[in-house]
């Protein structure tokens, strides 16, 4: 039997080339290998999207996203966190072995305390209960589907462990492997994507491309990344240059090192690296860009998609649900 690989998707935004090479394209290349169980995290979205209607659009662009990315769905375990009711069951059952210090030391929500302390605020100031939880119910998005390993970003292991340590400890006291304990697979290894800045692209220092934006836009935002001062003639170092770690996630061998040979021999400005840049993530991105397009436009079909994937992860949760449940008392 192959192992099972899960990850959750919160939809907070739009999503970027930092998204896609960084999390979507090493998540889509483990479905080789793994049972593959991707999900929408709606629910955890909630804790800071109150809006509805910007909800609702955020949740079916970054699924069409993962759809017009390469995610199969009949290869694939598809569905939306909201659609699986034994998520939260299985929640309340774990927070009955979560220790609140636990809860406490959970990164995001120390933040926001120091954060508020630091502002001479009430330390929970603006803290509710879904963030202060948060772990808990990923600790659930986990151990519910039998999951072995967790691809996850940097920020996320914290979380990954706190689902091991949820889930021993509940082996620990029926004396018993009721749940599996999974593993974090850290993705972020993979490629560091610059931004249009320079820094790691990230929502937060808003220097993103976004992964669906038109063409012509698309090349707008490309040159604008910001460069040095190097004039045309001088010969340049692929390996220090923004736009060339940029070009190594969407060009071939062949075309990499005869860009890196431009950049060496001199003559070549960062125009002209610019326009290569824009030809090959462009190359990459027209035929996703159109098939984000037809499945927005095709809503009903991306339910349909969404509810096949719940229908088929049901099952599994609710054998995890009730295994616990026996192995509880409260059978
Ligand atoms: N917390 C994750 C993030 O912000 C999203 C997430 C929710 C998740 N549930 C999960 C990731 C379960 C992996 C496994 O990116």
């Amino acid at each position: 039997m192959k192992k099972v690989a899960l990850t959750g998707i919160k939809p907070t935004g739009i999503l970027h080339i930092g998204n896609y090479c960084g999390a979507i394209k090493p998540a889509l290349e483990l479905t080789k290998e793994y049972d593959a169980r991707y999900f929408i995290a709606d629910y955890h979205a909630l804790n800071s999207i109150k809006d509805p209607k910007k909800l609702a659009a955020n949740i079916r662009e970054v699924a069409a996203g993962w759809l017009a990315a390469g995610l199969n769905p009949d290869a694939v375990i598809f569905y939306r966190q909201s659609s699986i009711p034994e998520t939260f069951e299985l929640t309340t059952m774990l927070m009955a072995f979560t220790s609140k210090g636990l809860m406490n030391r959970a990164h995001a929500y120390k933040a926001a305390v120091q954060d508020n302390t630091a502002q001479g605020d009430d330390p929970d100031a603006g803290v509710n209960m879904g963030l202060f939880t948060y772990p808990v119910l990923m600790a659930a998005d986990i151990i519910l589907f039998d999951s072995d390993v967790v691809p996850v970003g940097r920020d996320q292991v914290q979380h990954v462990e706190m689902a091991q340590d949820i889930a021993q400890a509940v082996n620990f006291n029926y004396k018993q492997d009721v749940l599996k304990v999974p593993q974090a697979v850290v993705q972020d290894t993979v490629a560091v994507v610059p931004g249009l800045d320079g820094r790691k692209m990230s929502k937060s220092y808003g220097n993103t491309i976004p992964l669906f934006t038109p063409e012509k836009q698309l090349r707008k935002l490309i040159l604008r990344i910001v460069t040095n001062s190097q004039v045309v003639e001088e010969p340049k170092d692929p390996e220090t240059s923004q736009i060339f770690l940029l070009y190594k996630l969407f060009a071939s061998v062949e075309e990499q090192g005869a860009l890196a040979h431009r950049y060496r021999e001199g003559g070549m400005g960062w125009g002209e690296a610019k326009e290569e840049l824009f030809r090959v993530v462009n190359r990459e991105l027209t035929p996703l860009r159109n098939r984000f397009e037809a499945i927005m436009a095709d809503p009903a079909k991306l339910d349909a998609i969404l509810a096949q994937g719940a229908e088929r992860a049901r099952p599994i949760a609710a054998a995890t649900v009730a295994r616990f449940r026996k192995a509880a008392g409260i059978d």
